[in-house]
């Protein structure tokens, strides 16, 4: 019987945004993120008698270019792992791209976790973290719920993320307002890539991160809704300064993004909990408790063309 991996998506409340060895995906700095509830992929995985890998996404077989991606993966992991036997992947998303949310995270976390299972491979957590960062960085987090750190290391063995708090006991919300579903135009990998070699504040964005991963696992630990939404708010706008500052300049914000960080600033003035955080895309992440959430999204009703979804803390990589 095949099995199933399910893996959920991660939000990154510190974020990574820069590589030092492109091929490895190692990154420049750690990153910290909270596994979430609403957004996952179930992946199986089987072996065949061929000598292609057949990829199937939603039930839909994908052709040569849209498997590329994978079919890499696969190679890679064949060579490193020293297998060579050719597998059949079907990945079912419930990651709706009118969540906001890329599905790159829990897609390869999954993919990992379902080869680990299919080859017996027998990985520890931390060897399936650093297997899912091959496929894509964010991916190596999605290993574990609740809070979760990647720690930066410097080879391929030791980049790899651990749990920090996987069921914290804490009134933390977030919910994903989607102003543009449509895929962004400059990729993560690019425009980390332009970000660290132009980028004349990329020295401060290192520094920055190494204290504010230290303020917000304290505010982790003291449960403190305000200080965490302060820290990763500001977290996220010195990453969108990386991009703005770039030779040329570049950015994921759109016009709705920007009416929204405004209206979150208006409603922090009205005493309301809230604050924001933004991927490698216009879409925003609003951080708060159950009631502040509420709350925001009554103001949200009314700005036309946003859907938003509410999710909650997720758990880590499951079998089924
Ligand atoms: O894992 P990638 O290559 O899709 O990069 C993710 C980059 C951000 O989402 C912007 C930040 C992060 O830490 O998840």
């Amino acid at each position: 019987m095949t099995k199933t991996a399910r893996a959920f998506t991660n939000i990154a409340l510190i974020k990574y945004w820069g590589k030092k060895d492109q091929q490895l995906k190692l990154p420049c700095t750690n990153s910290l993120s909270l596994t979430l509830d609403r957004f996952y992929t179930d992946t199986s995985s089987e072996v065949i008698d061929s000598d292609k890998d057949i990829i199937y996404l939603n039930d839909e077989l994908l052709n040569e270019t849209q498997s590329k991606r994978i079919v890499n993966y696969l190679e890679e992991t064949r060579k490193e792992y020293g297998f060579s036997e050719h597998l059949k992947v079907n990945s079912i998303n419930h990651v709706p791209t009118s969540a906001g949310f890329a599905s790159s995270a829990s897609g390869f976390a999954a993919l990992a976790a379902s080869i680990d299972q299919t080859m017996n491979l027998n990985l520890n957590k931390s060897q399936l973290s650093i297997l899912a960062r091959r496929g894509s960085g964010s991916a190596s987090r999605s290993i574990y719920g609740g809070f979760v750190e990647w720690i930066a290391g410097n080879n391929n063995e030791n980049s790899y993320a651990v749990p920090i708090d996987e069921e914290p006991n804490i009134d933390l919300e977030v919910l994903s307002v989607v102003v543009n579903q449509s895929a962004k135009k400059i990729s993560s990998t690019v425009g980390m890539k332009k970000s660290v070699e132009t980028s004349p504040f990329y020295s401060n964005w290192v520094k920055i991160v190494s204290s504010e991963i230290i303020e917000i696992k304290q505010a982790i630990k003291q449960k403190d809704i305000q200080k965490i939404g302060e820290i990763a708010e500001h977290n996220a706008m010195s990453m969108h300064a990386l991009t703005l500052s770039a030779k040329p300049s570049f950015t994921y914000f759109e016009p709705k993004t920007i009416e929204i960080i405004h209206l979150i600033q208006d409603l922090r003035q009205k005493g309301i909990l809230a604050y924001v955080t933004i991927d490698a895309g216009p879409n925003v992440k609003i951080l708060g408790t159950h009631k502040s959430i509420e709350q925001v999204k009554t103001y949200l009703n009314n700005l036309s063309d946003v859907t938003t979804v509410v999710a909650n803390i997720g758990h880590g990589i499951q079998y089924f």
